[in-house]
């Protein structure tokens, strides 16, 4: 598979536009479309400076897009997967032909080295080797620099047996040095500790581009010590051809459309970011390893692959939908009772999962709570509500809401601490925080609550309290309807809750917000469940309380620093609107997805 194949996707961008802001900001609306299409910038530039490669972003543009790059539908490739898993010794001479067939395809696992590869027909070394020659974006404003964003990082652990491929942003420092953004808790991570106790230095290569695939299953949350192009082997049923780098022993895509390879010295830290995040808010400045550029080599006509990441949805929804299908059978080996699961992309897969089990015994949706918070990336996961085996499907967000509600009881509810994703912004520690488990799976025993209009509502509330500007009850049918409340925020809102409780015959849940998406269901749920720690923002009394308010150093002792959002810049918007290139896309989606 190669871009060509995807070629009807395509959409061609011939005006010339700058690598800065103006590329990215047209991907990132594209993005916010109903079908969003893969967008080839054919002139890329920077200022008077032009470019000799194009950029293509938004590779994995829509749920079409992905099936046809993975060759098959998502759920056939679980499906494979799980019956590789739950394998048998064959007995009759059908099941041996069957075992056969899985075992053969086990064989495509292993990586083939070859001993050329389209990705080295270009080959720059020493001063020639500058990443200035390749058109890096800056996607916001408030971005530190130019990142590289679909990069695969390929590395290997000290002695070599391990080798590991992961999707990490890459900061360009100048034109021979790159700030590595593996997080602490990353498989990269883990192997630079190795170098790094050893005192010697660590071989690198990053791959941009070639199949698609690849950009993908450097995405995959594969156990540590598990090469994930093993998984493209698998889900290709063909081994990856891999190609020695030329100044180190790291194997990378023979296909690649551009190869950086260096290394870092583990002793050598520099200061990464500020980054506009998948979280939708920027990753603060910190430092991270440096990678020292030796070599570059591209295809005869590379193309670059990037993406934007930011507010949802995004293009990292549909590589997200394709790893939480994918890992369903993988992640079934540790919690063997799961049915299904969703992490819907405005709760930024980790801040929010919805599980389907059919429990057995008091308490069996708190031990599939605890496994997930234990293993693997799953335990970076804040807040997991399990429903039963007889809720609508858990994509239908808004019967699923509705079953939750009617499914809520305060009594099952857990709040523990463990660990919680390096980009989060909210736990109350940096990389430790409050999780919030809701065992949705029986009845709720709640009394409905006396309901007011939300005019009526809204009054009583200002009376108690008159920082409250705006209220929105959601969910009135239900019995545990929720109220979002719109403060001013002066005081914490734990003050506002203490004030407001005497109405706890017409409230039920409440959540407070300071910023404006009360009647924006989608972005509020990205908002709340990205601002809080619930060992510090979740209140179980008659009423529940949870704040989901940007925090604040004086108001909320916060200790930490509190990051901005990400947004547009708004000469950018105007520029392209002038240009005319912001079409298929109303206004009320722009506003909707807070663009304007
Ligand atoms: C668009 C996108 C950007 C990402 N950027 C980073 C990053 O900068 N740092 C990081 O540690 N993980 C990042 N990730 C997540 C990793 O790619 C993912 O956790 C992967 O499984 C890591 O591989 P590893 O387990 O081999 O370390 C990103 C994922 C996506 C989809």
């Amino acid at each position: 598979m190669n871009l060509s194949d995807l070629q009807k996707y395509i959409k061609i961008i011939d005006t010339p536009l700058d690598v800065n802001l103006e590329i990215p900001h047209l991907a990132y609306i594209e993005a916010k479309k109903k079908n969003p299409k893969i967008l080839m910038f054919t002139n890329p530039v920077e200022g008077e400076k032009k470019f000799d490669m194009p950029v293509v972003m938004n590779i994995f543009a829509n749920d079409e897009v992905v099936r046809e790059i993975f060759g098959k539908d998502l759920e056939e490739i679980a499906l494979e997967i799980e019956n590789l898993i739950k394998m048998k010794p064959p007995k009759t001479l059908s099941e041996k032909l069957k075992a056969f067939g899985k075992l053969f395809a086990i064989k495509n696992t292993i990586p083939k080295s070859v001993t050329s590869g389209d990705c080295q027909y270009h080959i720059y070394e020493g001063e020639a080797a500058k990443l200035s020659r390749l058109p890096i974006l800056k996607t916001w404003e408030l971005d530190g620099g130019k990142f590289i964003t679909m990069g695969q990082v390929y590395t290997k652990s000290l002695d070599g047996s391990i080798r590991n491929v992961g999707m990490y942003r890459l900061q360009v420092y100048d034109d021979k040095r790159l700030g590595l953004h593996w997080q602490i808790h990353k498989d990269s991570a883990h192997l630079f500790w190795e170098y790094k106790k050893a005192g010697l230095k660590m071989p690198v290569a990053v791959a941009i581009g070639g199949d698609p695939l690849w950009t993908w299953c450097a995405t995959a949350p594969m156990p540590p010590g598990i090469f994930e192009v093993m998984l493209y082997g698998f889900i290709r049923g063909k081994n990856p051809r891999l190609v020695k780098c030329v100044s180190n022993d790291l194997e990378v895509p023979a296909d690649a459309d551009i190869v950086i390879e260096g290394w870092c010295d583990p002793e050598e830290m520099e200061i990464e970011g500020m980054f506009g995040d998948h979280t939708g808010y920027y990753t603060l400045k910190k430092p991270f390893p440096v990678m020292h550029v030796d070599t570059i080599t591209t295809k005869k006509d590379p193309v670059y692959y990037a993406t934007v990441v930011g507010k949802p949805p995004l293009e990292d929804k549909y590589m997200g939908y394709a790893t939480e299908r994918i890992f369903l059978p993988l992640l079934k080996t540790t919690s063997p009772d799961l049915i299904d699961y969703a992490m819907p992309e405005n709760g930024v897969f980790h801040n929010l999962i919805l599980c389907k089990i059919a429990p057995r015994y008091p308490g069996h949706s708190l031990q599939i709570m605890h496994s997930l918070w234990g293993v693997g990336q799953m335990s970076f996961v804040k807040h997991a509500i399990f429903v039963n085996e007889d809720a609508p499907k858990l994509r239908d967000y808004e019967k699923i809401t509705e079953y939750i509600l009617n499914h809520f009881n305060p009594r099952n509810i857990l709040i523990s601490k463990g660990i919680v994703d390096e980009l989060d912004h909210s736990s109350i520690e940096e990389l430790v925080g409050g999780k919030l488990g809701i065992d949705a799976t029986s009845e709720s025993d709640s009394k409905k609550i006396e309901l007011l209009s939300d005019e009526e509502l809204s009054e009583k509330l200002k009376e108690l309290d008159e920082s409250i500007e705006e209220i929105k009850q959601y969910m009135t049918h239900t019995k545990n309807p929720i109220c979002v409340i719109k403060y001013n925020k002066t005081k914490k809102a734990k003050e506002v809750f203490e004030r407001i409780k005497i109405l706890k015959n017409h409230l039920r849940i409440v959540v407070f917000i300071n910023t404006p998406e009360t009647f924006n269901p989608y972005m509020l749920m990205w908002r709340v469940t990205n601002n809080i720690d619930a060992l510090r923002d979740v209140w179980i009394e008659d009423i529940i309380g949870i704040d989901g308010t940007n925090k604040d150093k004086n108001i909320d002792d916060f200790d930490r620093e509190w990051p901005p959002d990400v947004d547009t810049t708004k000469e950018i918007i105007e520029k392209l609107k002038n240009l005319g290139l912001i079409e298929g896309i109303s206004e009320e989606e722009l506003k909707k997805y807070q663009i304007i």
